[in-house]
């Protein structure tokens, strides 16, 4: 198993590039099992993630391409996907593995997915999406850890559905079902992430019909077919945020080029609030200076566009070294704060109550032994350790390497000093 040996207290100087956004990449892959036509992807990160998810289309008899050099081009076609079942082996190790679900029910009739399991933040379940498909007319057991789903007829109906709450992957599923599926669907209360909007983008260059991306409704109009087609996913909104928490908590200065600063309005405000100089210089580019005077600042998580639980962690390294208190709520994952006591070790002063946590700063922090829960929690151990005394030791970085293109080299090339320690 991997580490990270971090050696902190260096300033961030210089340009990054950013690199594909992991959720965007994922439905999109799972998409191209809509189609017997090949399907061009275009700024592939190249994380462990993609990798699983290679490894699921493959074992449903897609032909996936080698991966090239950063930014990947992936070519995915599935003439007859044969065997439509996702394994225990591969679901396990991530959870987006669901979203084959829709697209092989709604091409095939049938399919068969190992329920996901919790995960370090919550019990994660998939009733929604499970819900929400029978809606459509499925027939759905689970029984010994699978999902089991036929659709009568060998296809979908169309139908009103209302999520009781909002689900990123699951108004992703939806969707991939809806496009094949006979008559009109319309998703209320579906996920506005743009994550979302780039699945409905692709989707419809493949020939479905959806009206509403961006909006809390969608109308998908069933097609018989859909073909193949070419797509650029839309740049990581959240390692660019946990690059700008990089710049920003070395009291540095860096550029930040390839993103998306649209995706990122509230994660910007809230950093802007609390003094971090953030620049949007030309289209796609940022500038980020460290704050003259750090401030505390609250924050509660929501759905897009909302600030996102995925910026949640780093916000709180961040924090550590702000002058004040801010009380960050979690409002969409249950249990989402395990790099807190993590960052206690590390001499921070944080009191967690069930979805709230309570950061009192700046409290110096000296580097320690400190272990990676999920991933995102494992950049944010990774943004302590840049401004620790000493050195930090971030163990099972394997959660990084899921979701973080080379995150450690793109750090050194800001002048970081991160070491891999196999
Ligand atoms: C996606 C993102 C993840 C992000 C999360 C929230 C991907 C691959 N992952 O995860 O990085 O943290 O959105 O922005 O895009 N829920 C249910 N039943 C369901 C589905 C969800 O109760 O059937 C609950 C979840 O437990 C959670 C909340 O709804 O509390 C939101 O989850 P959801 O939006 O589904 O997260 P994911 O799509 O799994």
């Amino acid at each position: 198993m991997d580490r990270f040996r971090i050696e902190g207290g260096r300033r961030l100087e210089g340009t990054v590039r950013i690199s594909g956004a992991k959720n965007a990449a994922l439905p999109a892959m799972a998409a191209a099992l809509l189609t017997a036509e090949p399907v061009h992807l275009t700024n592939i990160p190249r994380v462990r993630d993609i990798i699983t998810m290679g490894k699921l289309l493959a074992h449903m008899n897609a032909r996936v391409s080698t991966p090239d050099v950063p930014p990947i081009d992936l070519t995915i076609e599935a003439p007859a996907i044969c065997e439509a079942e996702a394994p225990y082996e591969l679901v396990r190790t991530m959870r987006a593995s669901i979203l084959t679900l829709g697209p092989v029910l709604s091409r095939l009739g049938r399919a068969r997915v190992s329920l996901p399991g919790g995960c370090a933040i919550g019990a994660r379940p998939v009733d929604l999406h499970i819900k929400a498909l029978a809606q459509m007319g499925a027939e759905i057991t689970t029984e010994h850890g699978y999902v089991n789903a036929r659709a009568p007829g060998g296809r979908l109906r169309g139908a009103h559905i209302v999520f009781e709450k909002i689900t990123v992957t699951g108004t992703e599923n939806l969707l991939m079902a809806a496009a094949l599926a006979e008559g009109e669907t319309r998703l209320d209360n579906a996920a506005r992430e743009p994550e979302v909007a780039d699945l409905v983008g692709l989707l419809r260059k493949m020939g479905a019909q959806i009206e509403g991306d961006g909006t809390a409704t969608l109308r998908v109009r069933g097609v018989e077919r859909l073909h193949g087609a070419t797509h650029t996913i839309i740049p990581d909104r959240i390692e660019t945020g946990t690059f700008v928490v990089a710049g920003a908590i070395t009291g540095g200065d860096i550029e930040i080029t390839g993103c998306a600063p649209e995706h990122l309005a509230a994660i910007l405000a809230k950093l802007r609030e609390t003094n971090v100089v953030v620049l949007e210089e030309a289209p796609g580019r940022l500038r980020v200076r460290g704050a003259k005077k750090l401030l505390a600042a609250d924050v509660t998580t929501e759905e897009y566009p909302g600030f996102a639980t995925d910026m949640q962690a780093q916000f709180m390294a961040l924090m550590t070294q702000a002058r004040g208190t801010s009380v960050i709520t979690e409002t969409i994952f249950e249990n989402r704060f395990l790099h807190a006591s993590e960052m206690l070790r590390m001499g921070a002063d944080i009191t967690v109550e069930g979805r709230r946590a309570v950061v009192r700063g700046p409290t110096p922090l000296q580097g320690t032994g400190v272990i990676a829960s999920d991933l995102r929690a494992s950049a944010s151990l990774v943004l302590a350790g840049l401004v620790a005394s000493g050195e930090t030791i971030v163990d099972r970085v394997y959660h990084i390497d899921r979701g973080y293109e080379r995150i450690e080299e793109k750090l050194n090339a800001l002048g970081a000093r991160v070491e891999r320690v196999r």
